[in-house]
């Protein structure tokens, strides 16, 4: 059912006006809100782009802590960079941050340009970052819409095109430019988001709680506004399986880091790789390592388990695999491929999947040890 009470008022002067000062008054405390400086603002809004507020803020709070600065960003290695990161996952934005830093540096004193064109120019820096930095830092007049926004924005407007589509994405961005206030551009763009975040919800808006539900289209008209902006029917991410194994001589195991490009690039992880069709685990197991490292192991690997792990664009079983080694074997050193103690290994820049290995193998070596240590009636 639709058109509950007519047509509504267009989001005017007043609209803005009402949502500044709802912001004002009940911002939530955020940490990159504490001290406006320009750095800070980068940061948190490339942060934000793919994490939510909640589990954004202590990244937020460790990475501003280990590199204050873009001075000190741009001396770090970017693997100290990707181990602050870690766990945040989609490591580009770090690896990015690093070396927009450099350029800031090079290229800047060691200053974030003010305008959008320079802004851009920065790598990871695209037309939302920019435009946030720009206007929150710096009271840029700019528009800064991101999947909040224009969720809220598609409800005032009543849109109902694709708002993942530029073309509707612009329509929405000049509606907005007409309301943004010229002396609090910035407040305004965070309010928007706020707003997005807090009450004008993706699946049930709470509009009883809403500031500015008196000019918002889709509040008027539709029994469920929430039903703005259309979105289409997911599709089902693919799902893979790939093997791992874990070489371990003594207390040393045989670690690698990923190459420079693609997914997790310059992570460090245990070799491993896809399971080809028609093939068993433990053998997909034995010739990753194989191909990858020079090695191969005699006699047999013992399976510790599966580790389930969701990826943005898929989802994959890792079957993992551990095997003994007499001694330490001489490896293809490509990778910065090495031999390295678990002290070792748990301070370079991990993937999430790599930390659960490393908990599995904790837990099956803990069994080992209770199983020797036990008497054979023993409850564990
Ligand atoms: N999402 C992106 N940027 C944000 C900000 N500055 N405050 C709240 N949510 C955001």
């Amino acid at each position: 059912m639709s058109g509950r009470r007519g047509t509504a008022k267009a989001p005017d002067a007043a609209t803005s006006r009402a949502l500044l000062a709802w912001f004002r008054a009940s911002r939530r405390e955020l940490p990159w809100r504490r001290r406006r400086d320009p750095y800070r603002v980068w940061v948190a809004e490339v942060l934000l782009q793919q994490t939510r507020v909640d589990q954004a803020v202590p990244y937020f709070e460790r990475f501003v802590a280990r590199f204050p600065t873009v001075r000190s960003l741009a001396r770090a290695h970017e693997a100290q960079i990707l181990k602050v990161w870690e766990g945040a996952g989609y490591y580009a934005r770090a690896r990015n941050l690093g070396a927009a830093a450099r350029d800031l540096v090079r290229r800047h004193r060691g200053r974030l340009p003010r305008t959008v064109p320079e802004l851009e120019e920065l790598p990871g820096v695209g037309p939302y970052i920019a435009r946030a930095v720009a206007s929150l830092a710096f009271g840029a007049p700019t528009v800064a819409l991101e999947a909040n926004g224009k969720r809220v924005a598609a409800r005032w407007w009543m849109e109902r095109g694709d708002v993942r589509t530029p073309a509707i994405a612009r329509v929405l961005e000049r509606h907005l430019t007409d309301l943004l206030p010229e002396d609090s551009p910035g407040e305004f763009n965070e309010a928007l988001m706020e707003l997005g975040e807090t009450i004008c919800l993706p699946v049930s808006p709470q509009c009883h709680r809403c500031p500015v539900s008196m000019t918002c289209r889709a509040h008027a008209m539709l029994d469920a506004p929430g039903s703005i902006p259309v979105r289409s029917p997911r599709r089902r991410k693919p799902h893979l399986r790939a093997a791992v194994l874990v070489v371990q001589s003594a207390d040393r195991f045989l670690i690698q880091r990923r190459g420079p490009g693609g997914l997790l690039a310059g992570l460090y992880e245990f070799p491993g790789g896809k399971i080809e069709r028609g093939e068993s685990p433990e053998a997909a197991a034995r010739r990753e390592l194989e191909e990858e490292t020079g090695l191969r192991v005699p006699g047999r690997i013992e399976p510790i388990g599966i580790v389930r792990h969701s990826y943005s664009h898929f989802s994959v079983d890792l079957h993992v695999y551990h095997a003994r080694l007499p001694r330490i074997r001489r490896v293809r050193t490509d990778h910065d491929r090495r031999w390295a103690s678990r002290a070792e290994i748990q301070r370079l820049p991990l993937p999430k999947a790599t930390v659960r290995i490393l908990h599995l193998l904790r837990r099956t070596g803990d069994q080992r040890v209770r199983r020797r240590t036990m008497p054979p009636n023993a409850r564990i």
